[in-house]
């Protein structure tokens, strides 16, 4: 497995794959590894000839009152998951390296940002939407594969790309859960032991509301019992919501045509938990 910690040497490995014919699946990441993102490794290998990973605490899709010093960071652990996945390479840039002094442009994208994660988190997606557009260019990747996890975020990076004209296609991979149901992820590391218990309510009173939104029940119905039996349960939502599943538009009624989505985030302690689902 190569490590690449500067851009010529990520520019020479992927130049060399291409050279040989391959093809090249990029996943990126910020570290602190589980096996939501092994899967995605795994799904990279599967769609290419050769998987690069990223490892990059991105300080622009945090901002001034989220902790970026608080995220977890784990180098070791994670180049000994990766180099037991099968990945052949991996892109670890320093700061400097992804924003030089001087650096002035970022990707602003409009639609599948607004509402949700675009309002609790100012600034977020304009982060991601740059870094994301820097990791395809730098590593020339033919696929970049993402979560369904963050749902938003993939709609937003699959926009980005398309309208760009970013020849990376985008690659969504299936939510991995614990075996009670919790998505994984890196924050459920700070729950509490007892929230981690209550952590599984969010999925079943997600379940409970796609089926019956998909059996004719009202949306607002649905949400309203969705909503109280999470503050039964010592949530604080910040919200719970039938989506069009590709531009995030909230939905009063279920939708005839096209795919729909439940999403969700809610705070449990100190933890903001994020969730979504398929709706029929
Ligand atoms: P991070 O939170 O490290 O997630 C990296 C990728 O792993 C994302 O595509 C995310 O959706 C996916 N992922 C996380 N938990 C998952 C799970 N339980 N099942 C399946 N996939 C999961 O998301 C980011 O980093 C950053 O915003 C990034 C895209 C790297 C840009 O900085």
């Amino acid at each position: 497995m190569q490590i690449c910690r500067d851009l010529p040497s990520l520019r020479a490995a992927s130049a060399a794959l291409h050279a040989g014919g391959k093809r090249l699946a990029l996943v990126p990441t910020m570290g602190a590894l589980h096996d939501g993102h092994i899967a995605l490794v795994t799904a990279g290998r599967a769609a290419a000839d050769a998987v690069a990973t990223s490892i990059f605490v991105n300080p622009l899709q945090f901002n001034p009152n989220e902790d970026l010093s608080r995220y977890p960071r784990d180098e070791e652990g994670d180049l000994d998951k990766l180099r037991r996945a099968g990945c052949d390479l991996v892109w670890m840039p320093p700061v400097e390296a992804m924003y030089p002094p001087g650096s002035a442009t970022v990707i602003e994208v409009a639609g599948p940002t607004a509402g949700w994660e675009g309002d609790a988190r100012p600034g977020h997606f304009r982060g991601v939407a740059t870094v994301c557009c820097k990791l395809f260019l730098q590593s020339q990747a033919d696929v970049a594969v993402f979560g369904e996890k963050d749902w938003q975020q993939l709609q937003v990076v699959t926009r980005m790309a398309a309208d760009l004209d970013i020849p990376t296609r985008i690659l969504p991979v299936e939510t991995v859960r614990e075996v009670d149901g919790l998505a994984m992820s890196s924050r459920n590391r700070f729950l509490s032991s007892q929230d981690r218990e209550t952590a599984p309510v969010l999925l079943r009173v997600m379940t409970q509301a796609a089926a019956a939104i998909a059996t004719g029940g009202t949306v607002e119905a649905a949400l309203q019992d969705g909503l109280a039996t999470l503050r039964g349960h010592g949530f604080a939502p910040d919200y719970l919501a039938l989506v069009e599943a590709e531009t995030l538009k909230p939905l009063a009624a279920r939708r005839t045509a096209g795919p729909m989505r439940l999403i969700a985030a809610a705070r449990l302690g100190t933890v903001r938990l994020l969730d979504n689902i398929a709706v029929g």
